[in-house]
This record gives C-alpha cells, structure tokens and sequence, in this order.
C-alpha cells in the first residue's frame, strides 16, 4: 500500500458510514411481476432455501441487516395474478436464515396490536439466541383492516393502537431483563442451574396488557433484540423516540426524509436519549442494469400491461390529459408547458424532471415514478450517487433496499452499487462483530432503558 492509500484508507476509517439493509418481502423481490420472470423459481414463496440464498447473498454484500415485513398475514395483492406481500412466516424463516449466516442481522415486524406481549417476548429472545445475538423487532400497532380482520377485530384507533404498544414494548423489555444477566451457572459440581434471586417475575399490569414472567431465557450475546420502528404519524414519532434504535422509513425527497429524520431524532432528544442513538433508514428501489435502456426494459417486462394501466395516475401527478394510444412517445412541448404538479403527491416533482428529460410515457413509468420509495433504474453508480447524496445532507442513516427482482437483484447491488460505497468510504469494508448491536453501534441494553 502505498502513502496515498493508506491516507485514505486511515480517512475512510474516521467517516460516518451508512448502515444497509435488504427488504424480504414474500421473497421473488418488489416488483409485483417477479415471480414471473425469466430465470425465478415460480415456487420460491414456499421455499425457505431460496430466503437462506438470499440472506447469505446480502451477508457477502457485508449488509447489516435484512428486514421482513409483515401485517401479520393478511394479502392485498389480486392474489389471481400476484404473489401476496409477505413471508410464510417471518420468524420461521428467520430461524432458517440464523443456522446458515453468521453476522447479518435478522429484522422482522411483530405487530403490537395483534400479538400478546409475552409470545413476542419469547419468540424474539429466542431467535436472538439462536442467532447470537443477531435479532431485530420492528415494533408496529398495524394498520389494516384486513389484517385485523384475522382475528375478527377492527383496527383500533391510533390512541388505543398507540397505548397498547407503549405498554406492550415495556412489558416485553421487562421481560427479557427478567432472567438477570449472570443468573446462570449452570454448574454441574455443585448442582447450580441458575441463581433463582435474579430471574424474577416482572409483574407489571397496564391499562391493555400485562404479565407475570419470568421469562426463563438467559441473555444472548447483544443481550437482548434490537428495537426497530414504521410509522409516520405522531404517535410513532413518540413512541419510536423513547425506544427506537432503527426507524425504518418511507421518504421520496431530501427535504421529507431529513424533516422525519430530525423529528425522531427530536424525540429521542426529549426522552433523554442521544440522538444518534436512533437512525433512520430511508427506503430504495432498485433495479441494477449495466445502462439506463436495458434498465427499463427489464422494468417493462417486469411489468407487463401493468404498467399502461398505471398512465390514469401519472395523469393525475402531472395534472395533464395522457393518451394511452401515444404511450411511446414523449410528451409534447405544449404538454410539459402545461403541466401541473399534483401538491399531494410527493413523487410528482421527480416524474415531471422525467418527463423532461424526453423519455416516452411507457419509459417514464417504467422508472418507478409511481413506486413506493425513490427508484434506481441503471447502473450501480447511479444508486450509489442517490444513497451517498441522501446521506451527506443528513437525510438518511442509511437505506433498505428493495431489489426488483430477488433472484438475481440482490448481487446486481451487491456487485455494482457496494464496492462503490465502500470505495468512497461511506460504507462498511467487513461487519465489526458479530451482533446486530455492535454493527448498528446501538449502545447495550438489558431490560428497560432505564431514561425513559
Ligand atoms: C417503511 C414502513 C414500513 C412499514 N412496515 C409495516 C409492516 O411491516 N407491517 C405493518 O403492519 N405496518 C407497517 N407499516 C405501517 C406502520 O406501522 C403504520 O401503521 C402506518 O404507517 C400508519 O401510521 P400510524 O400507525 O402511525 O397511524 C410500515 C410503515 C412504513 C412507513
């Protein structure tokens, strides 16, 4: 290594680096047309080798986390032609993907509002033991009705859902701070299993829930789970301010995941937690093609008739009539002149720079201008100068990123977008250990924060 490198290498070491992490949704990738592409395994819903292959792809690309979605259950999709949004069973799954990784972290939604406090309890801890010391809760209260409607309720409203996670996150912490920290000895000389003063029951009773405990798992090696948080509204704000170490985000602009990042780092602020304790990880889309051409033709493939369909709602972003018979052509002088941005549609902004920049109506849509975070559709440069820009401006801690297409679109990232990063000095070059804990650099935990 010569001078030069060695600076930079020892410049890259001091900078703030982006965390990273890989959205398994029902596993083909989030393109509703992925099950039906080229080369996927139609069957790969079922298939618990094909979530390991992935996740073990994801760890090569040294990501720090995957992140599983759930409702729990419940399918939104037209299930006549789509594949429904979520995994068999998100902790199935990832009990299958901690026997065959060692160091990504292993993140899935466990709704408060539909789960009693103690099994989530259990079920976590003892993920994060058989993972050691890799597990993550994404603590949600859930939002649609056909969710709840599993379990013959209705959605409670916001104040209830919010109250009940208050409790049930504390109760849960409690919980897994019931078996003490040293509280085993299993020594087989003397007889001692375990020093009985220090696995106590927790005794707590809320308002919506309560339990006794102890619950008899000892602490893995990061001690307990990682607390992550979705939300967007006020209340989430709060609640993911007093216990939140990751909030996973929804964003399309700069100025929107900067406001939202600021405001969980307010609350964390007001809990008397340090800001930094609490990142937020803006979402990504990608679709990783050596050039922007092949790109969208991959994207038009992907989406089938789909995608003509979507012209109505573009329609609306811009506030101009588009005909459906001149979807392969640009829009016109007039038509741009005329144009009106929609004020309730945060991505209309980036659809118009896209239609100016003379695509045709079918290729404008197959840039994810109606998709749900920001889309990348090129090459992994293009991803990398989203990301690094994003996080520079302090909007973003980092990003979790949906490929396309699972199959092959998570080593399209992994090979083209981070050797950049990491060349750049923005990301990781190897996981600093081997807990979720110490690679997101959450500080330790055991039990309840004691500040809030
Ligand atoms: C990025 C992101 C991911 C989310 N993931 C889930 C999820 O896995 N399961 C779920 O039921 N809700 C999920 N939500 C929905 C939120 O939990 C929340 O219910 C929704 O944003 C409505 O806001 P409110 O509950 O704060 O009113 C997610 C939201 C966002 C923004």
């Amino acid at each position: 290594m010569n001078y030069s490198e060695e600076k930079k290498e020892q410049l890259n070491a001091d900078k703030k680096q982006m965390l990273i992490g890989l959205h398994l949704g029902n596993g083909y990738g989030s393109q509703q047309g992925a099950w039906r592409m080229p080369g996927v395994d139609p069957k790969s819903y079922t298939s618990f080798d094909a979530r390991v292959k992935q996740a073990q792809a994801a760890e090569r690309g040294k990501f720090q986390f995957i992140f599983l979605p759930d409702g729990p259950g419940a399918v939104l999709a037209d299930i006549a032609t789509e594949a429904p949004a979520f995994n068999l069973d998100v902790m199935l799954t990832l009990a299958a993907v901690a026997r065959e990784t060692q160091y990504i972290g292993l993140v899935a939604t466990g709704s408060t509002t539909f789960n009693e406090p103690f099994n989530l309890a259990r079920q976590f801890k003892a993920l994060d033991v058989m993972s050691h010391g890799r597990a993550g809760w994404n603590a949600i209260t859930s939002s649609g009705e056909d969710v709840a409607a599993n379990y013959g309720k209705r959605i409670p409203s916001s104040e209830d859902r919010y109250g009940r996670a208050h409790e049930v996150i504390q109760l849960i912490q409690s919980l897994w701070g019931s078996w003490g920290k040293d509280a085993w000895i299993h020594n087989q000389e003397t007889g001692e299993f375990a020093n009985r003063n220090e696995i106590l029951p927790i005794n707590l009773q809320g308002k919506y829930v309560g339990s006794r405990g102890p619950l008899y798992i000892p602490p893995s090696e990061q001690g307990q789970p990682i607390i992550f948080h979705a939300g967007g509204s006020p209340n989430a704000y709060e609640l993911a301010g007093r216990f939140a170490n990751v909030v996973i985000g929804a964003a399309f602009t700069i100025e929107d995941a900067k406001a939202q990042r600021n405001a969980f780092r307010e609350s964390a602020k007001s809990h008397g937690r340090n800001p930094d304790e609490i990142k937020y990880i803006a979402g990504l889309m990608t679709t990783i093609v050596k050039d922007r051409r092949t790109a969208l033709d991959r994207r038009i493939q992907l989406a089938g008739d789909s995608l003509v369909q979507r012209l109505g709602y573009l329609q609306q972003m811009l506030g101009i009539p588009l005909n459906p018979s001149k979807v392969d052509e640009p829009l016109t002088k007039a038509q741009l002149d005329t144009a009106r941005l929609s004020r309730y549609d945060p991505r209309s902004a980036n659809a118009l720079k896209i239609a100016q920049e003379g695509w045709s109506l079918r290729d404008i849509l197959a840039h994810g201008v109606i998709d749900y975070h920001p889309v990348i559709v090129g090459p992994g440069v293009e991803a990398a100068d989203h990301m690094q820009a994003w996080f520079e401006a302090g909007a973003a801690d980092g990003f979790w990123i949906s490929p396309d297409v699972n199959s092959d679109g998570i080593d399209a990232f992994v090979d083209e977008v981070v050797p950049i990063l990491q060349e750049r000095g923005i990301f990781h070059q190897d996981y600093e250990g081997r807990t979720l804990r110490e690679n997101i650099g959450a500080p330790e935990q055991y039990g309840i924060d004691p500040r809030v």
